[in-house]
């Protein structure tokens, strides 16, 4: 097994699910030619001491507080974007300079045109790349995209996604600092759209294919927070909320809806999509099903009867995606394994295996959506994904 090196960008809550990723994925993957190693995390000056914490806690070798310092040095091999959006588009760029291989978290980049720079960057030095869409690697939402795949919901009509949260309906949560970085515009880029979204977009151009056009409205309902930084009330600018309507290039229709102030949902996602044939619904907080319903076989026979119904899979089996890799049928996996998965996917990858997706032209393509979600609700008009 070769060693690879691992350099990290950050060290909150994506920090941690990818540092074990990198520690567990031999383990669950051992016929991958790579073993990672975690060689240096970076963390501000700031925050030193959960720096320090991190690193004990995963094991890392050393620690930087200069990222780019720690891009260049020559015995990094991977760098790992796991910091606020606005820094994307730097540590992507400079890594590519380097000739890392770089993984790099969601929403990519704050729009298009830094996204656009970041893949031509990476194109032109050609390193090998993903961005972290994580639940793709969801073995139900992966069973999903095999069902649609394998011709069992024929001509698709809708598309239906939902991501609600409700962590800032108080006035009182405060905007920037290093948590809540997200409601500061400079520094997240958009709201719940880039936030959020950008997950249901990149499941559904996977599943369904390309959006062609969308229609948003978007709402901030609480238009002044206090700066936790300063004191200071501040305008809040980034979408609260988001719904949009979309027109899949194969002619299907989509609704997207997304929130921050949904009373009760934490971290509610669902997917489903009607068919011709069939449909497919997946819910995020009952993450090792699938619900499957079956109106005719892929030659389009009839099968449904009187004993037809919703079909509810638990997807734990070994023929089931990624499951081969872990326990016995009927015993679950967790959030964390989509980033296990994600990880062995991109090793394999870099192992003469299957290209790994999504890369970074994938995120172009969810960002061009995004930033025509965000467009169509300022100008309040249809807009074209181009
Ligand atoms: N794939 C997913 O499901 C998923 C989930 C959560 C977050 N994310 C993405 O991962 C990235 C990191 O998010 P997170 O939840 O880990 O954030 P976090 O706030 O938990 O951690 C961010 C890290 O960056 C540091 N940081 C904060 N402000 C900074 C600044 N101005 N300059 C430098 N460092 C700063 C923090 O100290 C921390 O180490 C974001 O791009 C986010 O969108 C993806």
């Amino acid at each position: 097994m070769k060693t690879l090196n691992v350099g990290m960008l950050g060290c909150g809550f994506m920090g941690r699910t990818h540092s074990n990723a990198y520690n567990q994925v031999s383990h669950f993957f051992p016929d991958l030619p790579f073993k990672p190693v975690l060689k240096c995390c970076y963390g501000r000056p700031e925050d030193i001491e959960t720096l320090k914490k991190f690193q004990k806690a995963w094991g890392y070798e050393e620690i930087e507080t200069d990222w780019r310092k720690l891009i260049t040095r020559p015995d990094i091999d991977i760098v790992d974007v796991v910091a606020p959006n606005f820094l994307h588009k730097d540590m992507v760029i400079e890594a590519a300079g380097a000739g890392k291989m770089i993984i790099c978290e969601k929403p990519f980049a704050m729009s298009v045109a830094e996204a656009e720079e970041m893949v031509d960057a990476v194109e032109k030095a050609g390193v090998a790349n993903m961005v972290s869409f994580c639940y793709r690697r969801n073995p139900a939402v992966s069973l999903f995209k095999q069902i649609v795949d394998e011709g069992r919901i024929g001509q698709p009509f809708h598309y239906r996604a939902l991501y609600l949260q409700d962590y800032t309906i108080s006035q009182k949560v405060p905007a920037g600092g290093a948590s809540l970085w997200r409601l500061d515009a400079k520094v997240a880029g958009s709201g719940v759209t880039g936030d959020l979204l950008a997950h249901s977009i990149d499941a559904a151009e996977w599943i369904n294919g390309p959006i062609k056009r969308v229609c948003a409205k978007t709402e901030i309902f609480i238009k002044e927070r206090k700066n936790a930084e300063t004191g200071e009330m501040v305008p809040i600018t980034i979408d609260d909320a988001c719904m949009f309507l979309a027109v899949f290039e194969n002619g299907s229709i989509g609704t997207f809806e997304s929130s921050r102030y949904a009373r009760g949902r934490k971290n509610f996602q669902t997917m489903e999509l009607n068919g011709e044939k069939g449909a497919v619904y997946f819910n995020l907080e009952e993450p090792e099903y699938i619900q499957f319903f079956r109106y005719a076989d892929p030659s389009g026979q009839k099968i449904e009867d009187h004993l037809t119904g919703w079909q509810k899979i638990l997807v734990t089996n070994s023929e089931h995606p990624y499951m081969s890799h872990y326990w016995v049928p009927g015993t679950m996996i967790g959030y964390e394994h989509y980033f296990i998965n994600q990880l062995a996917d991109f090793l394999a990858g870099i192992s003469g295996g299957p290209e790994c997706h999504p890369d970074v032209h994938d995120a172009l393509r969810v960002q061009k959506v995004c930033d025509a979600v965000i467009r169509s609700a300022k100008e309040e008009k249809w807009i074209e994904i181009l």
